[in-house]
């Protein structure tokens, strides 16, 4: 069986603003939650920097990592010692053109992007979107055009503008729903002529504290309530995106690397189920448009008695209903085990010994991507898209930058091989693949800029100093030899 990609296979890269875009003070562009947050390293998280009304600094950890309270009275500041990665990242800002230009010259034919929400509308609750900003994206658009390429745009990546988390504690209120759907409403009226495919939420089984959905105190009631809020969000954004746009694609997007039970032992085999359910929570409830039977049994594991806890308003079971999502997007990027007596989580778990590992400790498992486009299909039956899958590593550039980048051609390699026989053999309707970070951006979890997962190499340290000038990378060859032949290299 031949590995070649299907003819209208859509094939590409995937970033976020925060971790790319830059421009953080110009073009109208009002604050977002993560532009508090420092740079960090695996065994220095990053951390929001927040004063407290008696000036204390308190530094409470990047929710993405570990939620941690944070006071209702603590405002978040900048400190002038600090380096908050997202202010700059890697100046996409400024280099939309001449980056656009280097995904064209592989063969991208998408490009997945998040808008920052603040970049539309300052504070959030602004009558008027922002013009500069709706422009800014407007252009990229055209760029993309211009080379035939087609927008993913990813409507909320993981943040919001500050003042939504400081006034309504973020998802927590319905009143964010409302401000959200407005905000998606002016996306839809400015871009929906010239995007099919959309992304309500990244990441939002990843749903911590401060970060994603923009509440104070992460407890478990607070991060369940504002994901159910994110729910009838999401489903009111498709149901108005179907209306306005009839030819538009939603999806959601959410981080299904795998888990594998740690021994065939009966225990750690239905322990294992229980745990994946940690995350069917999220895909059943947006792809089938109803809380899964077990809800209750997970609402549980976060102190949460049940469903019931949790305030709804009349409509929206029909709202989940009506707005289901199209397609199920995910990311992948390794597998981890469980076994009987193992913490729950939703993102992360113990090694697999079977794995090789990437330096930052994530095991390296490309037939876990069959898998799991396997088993995603299974229980939703509706296509699929892998909108983030990647290598962090770190490049040693030559000293004219260039980077031998062997490891993560393997990488790629071996992840689009087992894709492709997902697709060809066992049948799994799948609309696209985006690899993360195709021109390399700030790390989500550590804020580094040395954990790299791109094709092209952007000369830029932790600590943002280098001229930000592009360099492709061995890789980048690889891709474009991959794209020229419909995926056909990946049968050597
Ligand atoms: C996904 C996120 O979780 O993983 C991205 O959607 C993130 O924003 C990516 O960058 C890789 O994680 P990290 O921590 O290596 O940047």
């Amino acid at each position: 069986m031949t590995r070649e990609l299907p003819n209208d296979f859509l094939i590409g890269g995937a970033t976020a603003d925060f971790q790319y875009e830059g421009g953080f003070n110009e073009g109208g562009r009002g604050v977002s939650t993560h532009d508090y947050e420092t740079n960090g390293s695996p065994e220095h998280p990053r951390h929001h920097t927040m004063r407290l009304p008696d000036g204390t600094i308190i530094s409470p950890k990047s929710s993405f990592l570990d939620a941690e309270n944070v006071p209702k009275d603590a405002e978040p500041v900048f400190l002038k010692d600090q380096y908050y990665p997202s202010h700059k990242a890697v100046d996409f800002y400024h280099h939309y053109k001449e980056d656009i230009k280097l995904m064209a010259e592989m063969g991208f034919n998408v490009y997945r992007f998040s808008i920052a929400w603040s970049r539309i509308f300052q504070n959030g609750e602004e009558d008027q979107p922002n013009a500069e900003g709706i422009k800014f994206y407007d252009n990229v658009i055209s760029e993309l055009e211009k080379y035939g390429m087609q927008p993913l745009i990813t409507i909320c990546h993981d943040e919001l503008p500050i003042n939504l988390a400081l006034k309504y504690d973020g998802f927590n209120s319905r009143k964010v729903v409302d401000l959200y759907v407005k905000y998606a409403r002016t996306l839809f009226e400015h871009f929906g002529d010239r995007c099919k495919y959309w992304l309500t939420f990244n990441e939002i089984n990843a749903v911590r504290g401060f970060g994603p959905t923009g509440v104070h105190e992460s407890t478990g009631l607070n991060r369940y309530q504002a994901a159910h809020n994110m729910f009838v969000a999401s489903a009111k954004v498709v149901k108005l995106g179907h209306k306005m746009m009839p030819e538009s694609q939603f999806g959601a997007m959410f981080a299904l690397s795998t888990c594998y039970p740690r021994t065939c032992r009966p225990k750690d085999m239905l322990a294992t189920q229980q745990e994946l359910r940690e995350n069917w929570y999220f895909v059943d409830t947006m792809g089938r448009g109803y809380y899964p039977r077990f809800a209750d049994e997970i609402l549980q594991h976060h102190g949460v008695s049940g469903l019931d806890q949790i305030i709804m308003d009349k409509g929206d079971s029909k709202t989940l209903k009506d707005g289901q999502l199209d397609f199920i997007a995910f990311s992948y990027y390794r597998s981890n085990t469980f076994k009987d007596g193992d913490e729950w989580f939703n993102v992360g778990g113990s090694d697999n010994p079977y794995l090789e590992k990437t330096p930052w400790g994530w095991g390296v498992d490309p037939l876990g991507l069959r898998y799991t486009m396997n088993m995603i299909y299974d229980r939703i039956q509706k296509p699929i898209f892998i909108v983030e899958n990647g290598m962090g590593a770190i490049d040693r550039p030559n000293k004219d930058g260039y980077v031998e980048d062997d490891y993560r051609i393997d990488y790629l390699k071996k992840h689009l091989a087992a894709m492709a026989d997902a697709i060809n053999i066992d049948k799994v309707p799948c609309l696209g693949y985006t690899m993360w970070g195709p021109i390399d951006l700030v790390s989500l979890s550590t804020g580094e800029m040395k954990k790299r997962y791109g094709l092209v190499y952007v000369d830029m340290d932790d600590l943002g100093n280098g001229s930000l000038k592009r360099i492709p990378k061995k890789s980048f060859n690889w891709m474009k030899e991959l794209i020229a032949s419909q995926g056909k290299i990946l049968d050597e």
